[in-house]
């Protein structure tokens, strides 16, 4: 088990907190501030154990130098009015220098600082040994609050725990106790819901499920892989060719395993897809050569729906449709509907199935919707996140570093 932040002995210390404030922005305003509001009980706790609090996140992909559209400044803003209280800024483009340890060093108890996006320097991504040790400098305590990035082994959030006592912040540590011990140790019966555009994205989770689940109900544009792979005519609809022969075998495995794999039975087919022509229901036998399934039917929602009724665990991955598109969004918003009111526990993951379950309202009503895009769905194909296995363990010794 790893040492949380409450294990810690912070008051007085510099801690350096490790966020994932990678935020959608448009025109330099911040559009989505989830991560944001997800760190803020770990950021909170620290400075109510007056604590001196070095925050530090990426933003974007700025491949090592400055880029101005990638500055962190507009999340100190909004830190600033969700914490109601000032943010110091490190605005230098290199957040290791005499200026920033120094500025560290004045920081007082309950105080917060965020450093300039780890991205702007070249070490960040390479997890470059010299520069996690620079950033190490600026405190006593290293905490990884970040579960978006636990995926990447980068200098800030691998390379640092060589040099500092570290623990997991309450984000990371939910997403732990959400994902992973419920998939580890699962309540049945268990429903995995997946979509989303590609097979090739989802085998991974797929192959580590078929172990653990009872039902996959899979929707969205891979369902068409797998229908075409059954031998149904598809017509324009997207499908990826070359995973035919990986969808049949998914669905041989799951035979053998036990686990039923629901797929839709009707799907709302349209004849263009930007400016949706010719609407219909379309039986999965029945689509015509011009036509292209968008959503899942209501006959497929309403089974998927039966089956997340009965279930005790349900996660989910993966829209069942366009449902950015009003008119193709009906089943990816009934599926959030009944989980929302479903007794079961209900773990949501990925980023367009994060936007849709707020987009349909019920985001409240989740047990968990988790902050990782990439992350969620390599803790959901059962690997070890490296951003993760490197904190320090509860019981190990806390050496000198
Ligand atoms: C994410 O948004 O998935 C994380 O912040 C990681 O970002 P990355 O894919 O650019 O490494």
């Amino acid at each position: 088990m790893k040492r949380n932040v409450t294990d810690l002995n912070v008051e007085g210390k510099r801690v350096l907190v490790r966020v994932d404030f990678n935020v959608p922005m448009k025109d330099g305003k911040i559009t989505d501030d989830f991560r944001i509001v997800s760190s803020l009980k770990t950021i909170k706790y620290l400075i109510n154990k007056k604590a001196r609090v070095i925050l530090m996140s990426h933003l974007g992909r700025p491949k090592g130098e400055y880029k101005k559209e990638f500055s962190l400044f507009p999340v100190k803003e909004r830190l600033e009015e969700l914490l109601g209280q000032e943010v110091v800024f490190i605005s230098t483009v290199d957040p290791v220098n005499d200026c920033t340890l120094a500025a560290c060093e004045n920081l007082k108890n309950g105080q917060v600082m965020l450093l300039e996006n780890t991205r702007f320097t070249p070490g960040e991504e390479n997890n470059d040994d010299e520069f996690a040790k620079e950033l190490a400098k600026h405190a006593d305590y290293f905490v990884n609050d970040a579960f978006g990035t636990a995926h990447r082994a980068h200098a800030s959030n691998v390379g640092v725990c060589k040099y500092l006592p570290s623990a997991t912040g309450f984000l990371l540590q939910k997403e732990i106790e959400c994902i992973d011990d419920n998939l580890k140790n699962p309540k049945h019966p268990f429903v995995a819901i997946l979509g989303g555009a590609k097979v090739s994205d989802k085998i991974g989770v797929i192959n580590n499920l078929l172990d653990k689940v009872d039902t996959i109900l899979i929707g969205g544009a891979m369902a068409n892989t797998f229908l075409k792979a059954e031998g149904f005519d598809m017509g324009s609809s997207k499908v990826e060719a070359e995973k035919f022969d990986v969808a049949k075998e998914i669905l041989a495995n799951a035979k053998d395993k036990n686990v039923e794999i629901v797929l839709p039975t009707d799907v709302i087919v349209s004849t263009d897809f930007d400016k949706p022509k010719g609407l219909r229901t379309a039986a999965i036998d029945d689509i015509k050569d011009d036509e292209m399934a968008l959503d899942i039917g209501e006959k497929t929602t309403k089974a998927f729906i039966d089956k997340i009724n009965g279930a005790k665990l349900v996660i989910w991955n993966g829209p069942m449709g366009v449902f950015e598109n009003e008119k193709f969004s009906a089943g990816t918003f009934g599926v959030a509907k009944a989980l929302a009111f479903s007794e079961a526990i209900s773990i949501v993951g990925g980023g367009d199935t994060a936007l849709a379950v707020k987009l349909s309202g019920y985001e409240d009503k989740m047990t968990h919707i988790s902050t990782g895009g990439g992350a969620s769905l390599e803790m959901m194909e059962g690997k070890v996140l490296p951003g993760i296995d490197v904190i320090d363990d509860i019981d190990g010794e806390e050496v000198e570093k």
